[in-house]
């Protein structure tokens, strides 16, 4: 599948917004996982890391209005060149939000979608569990990130079930996690880990 622009000019676009450097991280950690998962899948690689780099692509400019969140991307990535397809996958990372009343009851039905739905939420766990860890991701094993995982007062904000969607893939949990671990340690250094 080819793509309107290269990953340089999707990271300048994405810095073109007033970014977080926290929210940098996750772009570049649910690029990191996608790409991951898409070589286990034998998919095309630099189509779902985009996927994944440009899934948040209206989050700077939404954070604080939930209802335009995945909603505002469109025109955003329209203007890059991105087809409908791709629009429409980024965006259904937001279904079965309340707070975004048009994708509300839309629900998702692709593999890729699932991969991003649980990669983009699993990145809050993996960072979250690295700085209790001393910033440390390189001998971080699957175990204790599945201990992270079920315990539900940590990184609360990251939906388990969505997590779960992995598995609807054909992926098990832990091995996802371990697709997932890899692909974080990869970025380690660029993403404040060690
Ligand atoms: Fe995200």
């Amino acid at each position: 599948m080819s793509l309107p622009i290269t990953r340089e000019q999707a990271i300048e676009l994405l810095k073109s917004m007033p970014q977080e450097q926290s929210d940098m991280n996750h772009y570049l950690e649910t690029e990191a996982i996608m790409k991951a998962l898409a070589k286990h899948f034998s998919e095309d690689q630099e189509y779902w890391a985009m996927i994944g780099l440009l899934h948040d692509v209206d989050w700077s400019l939404t954070k604080n209005n939930w209802a335009e969140h995945t909603v505002k991307a469109e025109q955003i990535l329209k203007e890059k060149g991105f087809d409908d397809e791709f629009i429409q996958i980024v965006q259904s990372h937001g279904y079965g939000y309340d707070e975004i009343p048009g994708f509300k009851d839309k629900q998702r039905t692709k593999k890729i979608e699932y991969a991003l739905i649980a990669s983009e939420t699993l990145t809050g766990i993996i960072y979250a569990y690295a700085l209790i860890r001393g910033r440390k991701i390189s001998d971080m094993e699957v175990k204790g990130l599945k201990k992270r995982f079920k315990e539900k007062s940590f990184a609360t904000n990251c939906n388990r079930e969505l997590i779960k969607e992995i598995e609807k893939t054909g992926l098990e949990l832990s091995e996802f996690f371990q697709i997932a671990i890899d692909a974080v340690k990869e970025i380690a250094e660029q993403i404040g880990l060690v």
